[in-house]
């Protein structure tokens, strides 16, 4: 029944529910409940049309003024929402135009494959080609071809990665010297060959050793060639790698693949502690049972060979305590070299 009390009570439920409205979902729901056709405000104007004719007139101006009173509730309510609903959104879009990019952080070069680079170039710079290996190496490259006999104690001498099964006689190279027989046996002669790569011994990683590091292989295999050309070379190295005042020294040692052999030191002049002697590599003349092994006749062709640790190298190049340093791939090692591309 349309009384002042009955509409009042709806038309102050209506203005509770969209003054607690928070949001245009809520705002909606209360718009529905109450205005909508369910809605007790919607009900008793329904019961206008049984009125007494002479109070019809005020009970329908009583209607009106209640249901304008709640649509405009609405509308006002509506636009605070919608306002407040855009800022949110703006706030949420803020694009700050004057605020810098973040960039990329530019990498570095591994210092390894810089002197890897390094020591190729000084080659090249003397004719030499670069040549590669496979790291997984046959046992008959690795051991056999050059001149290591099957039960020689040798082979123990450098402590291998075989892999299974063993007939596959597959193994992890434990020295780039394998790369002279490949060498020997893919190109013309003479070979004046440089094979920087990676090798891998089974050793623990500790700051003196890695089980898996870079070796770099030099061999030249021509006529009349004999040791002093090995040591000019080597000498020569070493100065581009130590400083002009470097040198180098042999000291007889065995190797299968090289007779002679010796073991080479070079004088590091401008070393942090002071100029001094360090263990370099191996080097010596190419054995004739390994220029046989590649179908060379050793009458004919005699060449050298030398190999020698890149990280040892770079050790001693930029006083360098710790190998672990090289393996671990700590950005920061990399970025004291220089961002070298
Ligand atoms: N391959 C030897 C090693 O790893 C080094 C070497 C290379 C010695 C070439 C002589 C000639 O110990």
């Amino acid at each position: 029944m349309i009384s002042d009390e009955s509409v009042a009570a709806a038309v102050d439920a209506a203005l509770t529910a969209i003054a607690a409205a928070e949001d245009s979902t809520a705002l909606k729901a209360a718009r529905g409940a109450h205005v909508g056709e369910a809605s007790v405000l919607s009900r008793l104007n329904a019961t206008l049309r049984d009125v007494a004719k002479d109070q019809k007139a005020a009970a329908g101006k009583l209607m009106g003024q209640a249901r304008a009173r709640v649509a405009q509730a609405l509308a006002e309510r509506e636009s605070e929402i919608v306002a407040h609903e855009e800022e949110v959104r703006l706030e949420a879009e803020f694009v700050d135009v004057t605020a810098l990019p973040t960039r990329a952080r530019a990498g570095a070069r591994h210092p390894l494959s810089l002197l890897q680079e390094r020591i190729a170039d000084i080659f090249v710079g003397m004719g030499w080609e670069v040549a590669e290996g496979p790291e997984l190496e046959s046992e008959w490259f690795n051991f056999d071809a050059l001149n290591f006999a099957p039960d020689h104690p040798a082979r123990a001498m450098q402590d291998t990665f075989f892999i299974d099964p063993v007939e596959s006689h597959l193994l992890l190279r434990t020295h780039t010297s394998p790369v002279q027989v490949r060498s020997l046996l893919s190109r013309e002669l003479p070979v004046y060959v440089i094979a920087p790569g990676r090798v891998y011994r089974t050793d623990e990683l500790d700051a003196t050793h890695t089980p898996v590091f870079m070796q770099v292989e030099g061999i030249a295999i021509d006529k009349g060639l004999t040791m002093a050309h090995l040591r000019g070379t080597l000498e020569h190295f070493a100065r581009a790698m130590f400083g002009e005042g470097a040198k180098i020294r042999l000291r007889p040692n065995y190797f299968p693949f090289t007779e002679p052999s010796a073991e080479m030191d070079v004088w590091q002049p401008n070393a942090k502690g002071g100029a001094r002697w360090v263990e370099w590599g191996g080097c010596g003349m190419v054995n004739p049972n390994v220029l046989l092994s590649a179908g060379i006749d050793p009458e004919e062709y005699q060449g050298f060979a030398f190999g020698m640790g890149i990280e040892r190298t770079l050790q001693f190049r930029n006083d360098l305590n710790d190998m672990r340093d090289m393996v671990e791939g700590d950005i920061r090692f990399s970025q004291q070299f220089g961002m070298v591309v």
